[in-house]
Order: structure tokens, then sequence, then C-alpha cells
């Protein structure tokens, strides 16, 4: 049995004030939530408040990125020890904008998910397609190709201590979901391609939606066999809209 997991990443979106008032909110309603681990991945400059204020209750953070190297000259850089040292539980790689804007490699992201690993930190694995890649039919291949980077550089048992999130580039901030059906079509995907290497991996690792989940949308999406959560933006700036999120997951 799969615990679901539902991890907001909030970009680069907030200020102390906004921060303050989405924490309290998040809090007050944690109640509503029943099934779901929490999480919440914040700016790397508010992450000693997220600490502060979220230490003793079940809900956990985590970091956007992490550095492959642990210390030293990287202007710049935040490294996985300095987010273990604040307590974060997990850390977002491979995030499609860090590919996009930050020309991420597929075997940099490789390097990220061993050196978050080596911090202690439970690494969330982003993975998707663009919109030219659907359209011309490699979805699977995209993916399959950004699966196996990381699992060949960290081994398949590794991988299997963290978490996969399928996020299809064209679903982001766009208001346009990817269907129940188009999800689980891909999240089924991504599990036979981890259980071609360990069947166990397969079985337990969590595998995320992300792009476009809201309260409207997250149950259905939820309840597809293969999808165990989900990894929001902009729906997890909103306390009322992301413990809404994270109530669709209630058993
Ligand atoms: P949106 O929920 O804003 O589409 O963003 C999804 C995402 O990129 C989460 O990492």
């Amino acid at each position: 049995m799969r615990q679901p997991l539902v991890a907001g990443n909030w970009k680069m979106n907030g200020s102390r004030a906004s921060v303050a008032e989405l924490l309290n909110g998040l809090k007050a309603g944690m109640a509503r939530v029943k099934t779901a681990e929490v999480a919440v991945c914040a700016p790397a400059v508010f992450i000693p408040a997220v600490q502060a204020e979220l230490a003793g209750t079940p809900i956990k953070w985590g970091g956007q990125d992490v550095s492959v190297h642990a210390s030293g000259a990287y202007t710049g850089e935040i490294s996985g020890p300095m987010l273990a040292d604040f307590a974060c539980h997990y850390v977002i790689i491979g995030h499609s904008e860090r590919r996009a804007y930050h020309a991420e490699s597929d075997e940099l992201v490789a390097n990220k998910f061993s050196a978050a690993r080596a911090a202690g930190l439970v690494p969330i694995l982003c993975v998707g397609e663009t919109l030219d890649e659907r359209e011309a039919g490699v979805t699977e291949e995209v993916v399959g190709r950004q699966l196996d980077a990381v699992v060949a550089h960290c081994g398949i048992d590794v991988v299997g201590e963290g978490v996969i999130a399928y996020e299809p580039v064209w679903a982001i901030g766009t208001g346009k979901t990817a269907t129940p059906e188009q999800a689980q079509e891909v999240h089924a995907f991504i599990r036979a391609r981890l259980a071609a290497a360990s069947r166990s991996v397969a079985d337990t690792v969590r595998v995320l939606y992300g792009g476009s989940m809201n309260p409207n949308n997250a149950a259905e999406l939820m309840l597809q066999d293969d999808i165990d959560g989900g990894l929001i933006g902009g729906a997890s700036l909103k306390a009322t809209d992301f413990l809404a999120v994270c109530s669709a997951a209630n058993r």
C-alpha cells in the first residue's frame, strides 16, 4: 500500500508575510487531511521560517533544487547538507523549469539525485515530455530516457528511495491538465520501466502527477491505479486550495 503524497512546489513565489499566512492556514486546516502525507517545497530563503512553523506538525518540507557539490566555491548554490541542516525531508530534482531555463541535462539531474541521497534527503525526481514531444509520439521515449539516466547512475535501489513526479510540461501552469487516462497511461509506463529493473521498487515507489492539479481535478486523478498523489504548483500557494487537493486523497 503506497501512502499518497501531496507536495507543494511554491516555485519562486512568496514573501515573509505571505509565507507566514500560508503556513498558518495549512496548520489550521490539516485536520481535514486524513490519508495523504503533506509536504511543501519552499524557496531556500524561506526554509528557516518553514522549519520554525512546521516543526512538530505532520507537514514535511523541502527544497526545490540541490547542488551536486556538498560545499565549496560554488556561488549561488545550495547544498544537500545545508538543506538537511534545516531538517528538509524532500528536495525536487530535475523540474522541467530547471531543465529548460538552467539547461539541466539528464546526467546532471542524475548527479543531483545521488547528491540529495548522500545528504539523507528524499529526492522528488521530475520527468515529463513537452507538447512537441507528445505530438511527435515520443512521450515514452523521453520519459524512459529521463528515468533510465537516474537508474543507470544511482542504481534502482537508490531510485526506490526517492519519489517520481510525472509532470507533462504542456500541463504546467497552463490550466491544461492531462486527463486521468492520459496521466495513468504514463504512470503505468513509468512503473513498468522501473519493474524491468526491480519489481519491488516499481511496486513501492510513489509516482506523483503534476501539472495544473487543483481542487476540481485532484480526486479523479488520484483515483487512478498508478497515481500516488501530486506535485502542486499554483494551487499550493493558497491554503484552502492546497488543503482541498491534499484531502482529495482521503480514503
Ligand atoms: P502547476 O500546478 O502550477 O501547473 O505547476 C505544476 C508544477 O510544476 C509542480 O512542480
